[in-house]
């Protein structure tokens, strides 16, 4: 129990990656804001682990509107009265090669995966500089490297990399780290998306032989977000399975 009295917000928690690691959190003591743009799903969610004795609300707001990032905090307040762990995962993807990209597949993608992250780190930093702790995990990928038909997407993950080695500059002398992640191919509503050829090719890459699962991040998050990892800040850890060296 290395998160007993804490408190989280996990965006995204809905489903997927999200929704394990919220699950990781609470079994580590957490209190947990299940936040989401699908209200059922956060509403399952939170009841899941309320279910398994934890403790969670479900919030419903989109992280790429300055409106709902307050409420969402304001609702982490007035639940468990403080936030420690932000862990923004939230993110879509609107895939595309160069050429094609329309400017609403951009748009979107920008907006969700990097602004949002941004107002949920904006948010999080005025907080946590103030109560001189706090952790900030951002998910972002792999592709921030480049990837073929994710221009939008990779250009928003880079930006959520330099954020966040940005937000370590400013807030590591308060007590507050900040880390990104970049998980391989985890086993996600996400990536069932690609047709089944894709899917094995992709399989075919990772040495583990296995797609990840969102326990495997959840773990590592929570790891990331105890006592114990205070002196890890502003790194880029990969979970991959050993499919990127
Ligand atoms: P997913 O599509 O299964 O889940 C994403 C969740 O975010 C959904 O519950 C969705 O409703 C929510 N969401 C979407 N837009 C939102 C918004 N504007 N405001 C609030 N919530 C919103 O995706 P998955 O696979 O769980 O991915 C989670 C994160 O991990 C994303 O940031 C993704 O880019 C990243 N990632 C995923 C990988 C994978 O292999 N699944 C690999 C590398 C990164």
């Amino acid at each position: 129990m290395r998160l007993e009295g804490k408190t989280a917000i996990v965006t995204g928690a809905g489903r997927g990656l999200g929704k394990g690691i919220a699950v990781r959190l609470m079994q580590e003591g957490a209190s947990v804001v299940v936040s989401d743009i699908i209200k059922e799903n956060a509403e399952i969610c939170a009841a899941e682990i309320n279910a398994l004795g934890g403790k969670a609300i479900a919030f419903f707001g989109n992280i790429a509107k300055q409106e709902d990032v307050d409420a969402t905090y304001a609702a982490a307040i007035k639940a468990f009265g403080k936030v420690d762990i932000v862990v923004n995962n939230a993110g879509i993807n609107k895939d595309g090669t160069l050429v094609k990209m329309e400017d609403t597949q951009w748009d979107a993608v920008i907006s969700v995966n990097l602004t949002g992250t941004f107002r949920m780190t904006r948010r999080a930093a005025q907080l946590m500089k103030e109560q001189r702790s706090g952790r900030i995990i951002n998910i972002a990928s792999m592709s921030w490297l480049g990837n073929f038909g994710q221009a939008n997407y990779a250009a928003s993950k880079a930006g959520v990399v330099a954020l966040t080695k940005t937000a370590m500059r400013e807030l590591a002398k308060y007590g507050v780290t900040c880390n990104a992640l970049c998980p391989g191919f985890i086993d996600t509503d996400m990536t069932r998306g690609v047709p089944e050829n894709v899917w094995d090719a992709m399989i075919s890459k990772i040495p583990a032989g296995r797609a990840g699962q969102p326990e495997d991040v959840g773990n590592l998050i929570a790891f990331l977000a105890s006592d114990e990892a205070a002196y890890i800040n502003g790194q880029i850890i990969e979970i991959s399975g050993g499919m990127v060296l």
